[in-house]
């Protein structure tokens, strides 16, 4: 009787294991699915909503599913669902109130609460795990160095992009941060020879544990101005790199999977954005780049504003006019009026075209989403390599809001903190229009000499509204 009743428990036992190995497999695929179509940013939400369904399949297999080797089940569920069911309200909550622009602040922190989640894993980890298996041991602290750092180095990140905190930018940082990571090595080292779990080896892992965050936070702070979209998706790798550890740890296949896809794809952004800024990684982690005081350019020189209805008259009359969308277009949600100042344009016979900085905005692919809300057709948005041989022959530039990425000073001042950035070469066309507030700066913080320059005239106010006169001036032809 005994042996039927073991034998019932062990066939349940295998199937549970199977169906859960068929459901990761089932969500791998709902994640590269996923991945593919957030390619474009008319399939991105779509794509969004297909890795999401991987993973919501993929946790409620693993917490029904999963057993130890005795075959016992997860324990606590009722505290587990508990808790997935409130921070699913506060994540929808505040993904519902928070602006477009400030996504990068939210994509930091969830970056954040990403690595402390890996890192406390990680930790326990290191308890749970016998000290003879130093494979396993090493992987629980590799978790913790990295999740502790992709914690505390994105809370740095967002409190950055929020304003509330500044850079620290002394040459000795450096060193101060090349010294913590060899004390990091050396805990490793260390905890990696010790034999029993001990008091004294609880305080060392406190002790690593609090090295790896102070590193985290004296990594990010020396890092500023326009570095900050490489940092970002830099710590978002950490993130996922720290997940996959966590996965190695407990031998699930869905961590390690879901882990490298966002390491993969973090550190795959990061070269792209180091490529962007025509910097290698290494300059943007020990240089010091963009950021607050150096004043560039052509200051001194003379602004010359344009009214409207002479934008109006200028633009209607063109051949071929070229807008040049920045952060100050999504600042001031004005993304469907100038999709309308395109058509009416258009309707007129001008070809209208926008030119894609791969850093305009606050972050990766910003105008590419923003106009995509406004229908705006993908084909004309064309990516700066591409746009940039078109300038000379470009009747006017119009530039909604945007500033550090049309700043010649990348290309002619070789002392200046953006020298050697690619910009939208919108200095090379025949008339240049620039609509934004005031002469405030951009993200860098630094002068733009393209205000200054003889084929430029300003268009003061703010973006939305300067369009609707526009639209106005337009129709009144
Ligand atoms: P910025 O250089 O930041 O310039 C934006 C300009 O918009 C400002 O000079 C501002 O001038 C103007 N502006 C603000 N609100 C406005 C409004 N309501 N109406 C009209 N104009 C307004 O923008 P950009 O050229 O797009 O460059 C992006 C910068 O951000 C780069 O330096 C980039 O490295 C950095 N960055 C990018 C990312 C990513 S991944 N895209 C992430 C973090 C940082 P006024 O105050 O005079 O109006």
């Amino acid at each position: 009787m005994n042996e039927i009743f073991h034998l019932q428990q062990n066939i349940e036992f295998t199937t549970a294991k199977t169906i859960l190995e068929y459901s990761y497999l089932l969500s791998a695929v709902f994640f590269v699915v996923g991945l593919k179509l957030q390619n474009k940013p008319d399939t991105a939400r779509r794509g969004n909503l297909w890795a999401a369904a991987g993973m919501f399949l993929a946790s409620l297999m693993t917490i029904l599913l999963q057993t130890d080797d005795q075959g016992h089940g997860i324990r606590n569920l009722g505290y587990i669902f508990l808790s997935i069911g409130a921070a699913s309200v506060i994540g929808a909550l505040i993904a519902r109130k928070v602006k477009m622009t400030a996504m990068p602040q939210l994509v930091s922190f969830f970056n954040a609460t990403g690595g402390l989640a890996s890192a406390l894993i990680s930790f326990m980890g290191f308890f749970e795990t016998s000290l003879s298996q130093k494979g396993t041991i090493l992987v629980s602290l590799l978790g913790v160095l990295v999740g502790a750092v992709a914690f505390s180095g994105s809370m740095i990140a967002y409190g950055k992009l929020e304003g509330k905190v500044g850079d620290i930018r002394s040459g000795i940082m450096r060193y101060v941060n090349m010294l913590l990571l060899l004390i990091s090595v050396a805990f490793i080292v260390f905890l990696m020879m010790v034999t029993t779990h001990s008091v004294t080896v609880t305080w060392l892992m406190f002790g690593f544990l609090f090295i790896a965050l102070l590193y985290g936070v004296l990594f990010v702070m020396p890092i500023g101005g326009a570095d900050m979209p490489v940092v970002i998706s830099l710590l978002n790798a950490f993130t996922g790199i720290a997940a996959a550890f966590t996965g190695f740890l407990y031998a699930n296949y869905m961590m390690i999977l879901g882990g490298i896809l966002v390491g993969a794809a973090g550190t795959i952004l990061t070269i792209v954005m180091c490529n962007a800024m025509n910097r290698s990684l290494l300059n943007v982690i020990v240089g010091a780049f963009g950021g607050s005081s150096g004043v560039q350019g052509s200051e001194g020189g003379v602004i010359k504003e344009i009214q409207p209805s002479d934008a109006a008259v200028l633009m209607a009359y063109s051949s071929k006019v070229t807008v040049v969308p920045g952060y100050g277009l999504a600042v001031s949600q004005a993304q469907h009026t100038v999709h309308e100042l395109e058509k009416l344009l258009e309707s007129k016979g001008v070809t209208v075209k926008y030119a894609i900085h791969p850093v305009a905005g606050r972050m990766p692919g910003h105008m590419n989403v923003l106009l995509a809300e406004a229908d705006v057709d993908y084909s004309k948005l064309v990516e700066m390599d591409d746009i940039n041989p078109e300038m000379e022959q470009t009747d006017v530039v119009v530039v909604i809001g945007a500033n550090d990425v049309v700043n010649p000073a990348a290309v002619n001042v070789p002392g200046s903190p953006i020298y050697g950035m690619p910009i939208i070469r919108a200095d090379q066309s025949k008339n240049i229009i620039v609509m934004k507030r005031g002469m405030g700066k951009g993200y860098a913080g630094i002068e733009n000499p393209l205000f200054f320059l003889d084929q430029t005239r300003m268009l003061f106010g703010n973006a939305k509204d300067s369009l609707q006169k526009l639209i106005e001036e337009v129709k009144s032809l």
